[in-house]
């Protein structure tokens, strides 16, 4: 898909003055700073909460902050402002877009509900406002097992857009009524099957964990069913779950397929352990975009602010509601 891998730049300290200047700001405003966990160390570090998607939701849907700085992508702080519509929400740059999100607009969504009467449409926390709009369901990598497992079998269901994440779904339900949209994140599409075997075969032992937008997780899936992947040592997880597995886990190495930028908690919180990305390249360019600079100055002059319409926003929300009642 259009977008690319960009080179990870190495990060360099963050000034004392301009932390503290962020800080002040963040009084000043009454602001929350919540962040993603594919953001640069030095913003992860000066956020009030680092976390996944569905962890960022339920803090924007809790906070009592006026504003909230959201350090992420753009339809991440949509969904921000669609559960607090009084809160101010902030995004540094308006360039943090996802290509992934931009697989699917909402005019589709109507023509393959026509095509589809009756269907369950679950989308992915990874889509604009409008067409959260069109969804019975709203889901994150974090709990879209569970929440296609809530539908009941006879179902129809559209899924969407994230094709590798759908037919990980289909795979563990073993559901035949699900339609999966062929949309990709193109990060976690160059992350290879040929990766994956190459790190294993220079760490065996190392566990293995695996997002499930990744372009290998069916081939990880495939392993695992007949056995030539230990089942012990490999996970499907969110950002978050790979968090927490890492600091659960006994084992030392690990493998991590994902965007790299998850590495660095992981390795602030075990610093016993040792992480490595199983592909190097695997940087998200909008994640980037977001640094301290662009966060003081969205805090100073009050921009980028993401607003949803009333109406779009009321629909989008009962689609999100419904998955946080179930996850
Ligand atoms: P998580 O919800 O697992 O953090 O994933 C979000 C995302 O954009 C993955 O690319
Ligand atoms: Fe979108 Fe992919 Fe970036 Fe996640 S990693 S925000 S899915 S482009």
């Amino acid at each position: 898909m259009g977008a690319q891998q960009v080179a990870a730049a190495p990060e360099t300290a963050a000034d004392p003055a301009l932390v503290a200047e962020i800080l002040e700001l963040k009084r000043k405003r009454r602001a929350v700073i919540l962040a993603h966990n594919y953001q640069i160390g030095p913003v992860q570090d000066i956020a009030d909460y680092v976390g996944d998607s569905l962890g960022l939701s339920r803090q924007a849907a809790e906070t009592d902050a006026e504003v909230i700085l959201f350090c992420g992508v753009h339809f991440m702080a949509e969904t921000a402002a669609v559960l607090s519509p009084e809160k101010t929400v902030l995004i540094p740059d308006l360039a943090a877009g996802c290509s992934l999100a931009d697989t699917v607009d909402a005019h589709q969504v109507r023509r393959w509900k026509a095509e589809h009467p009756g269907a369950a449409v679950v989308s992915y926390v990874n889509t604009s406002a409008e067409v959260k709009a069109e969804s019975d369901y709203c889901c994150t990598s974090g709990n879209a097992l569970k929440v296609v497992q809530s539908i009941p079998a006879d179902r129809e269901i559209l899924f969407l857009p994230d094709f590798f994440l759908g037919s990980w779904i289909q795979r563990e339900t073993g559901r035949r009524n699900m339609h999966i949209w062929m949309g990709e994140c193109h990060v976690h599409a160059g992350i290879r099957p040929e990766d994956i075997a190459a790190q294993r075969a220079e760490h065996p032992g190392a566990e293995l964990l695996v997002h499930p937008e990744c372009g290998c997780t069916s081939s990880v899936l495939y392993q695992l069913a007949d056995g030539s992947i230990p089942k012990e040592g490999t996970s499907v997880l969110s950002t978050e779950g790979m968090v927490q597995r890492a600091t659960k886990s006994p084992a030392q190495t690990f493998l991590v397929a994902t965007e790299i930028g998850v590495l660095h908690r992981m390795r602030q919180s075990n610093p016993d352990k040792r992480f490595l990305p199983v592909h190097e390249g695997a940087v998200c360019m909008y994640m980037k975009k977001i640094t301290l600079e662009n966060m003081r100055d969205a805090l100073r002059d009050l921009r980028y602010r993401v607003t949803v319409p009333e109406d779009t926003a009321r629909r989008a929300r009962q689609a999100i509601e419904r998955m946080l009642a179930i996850a």
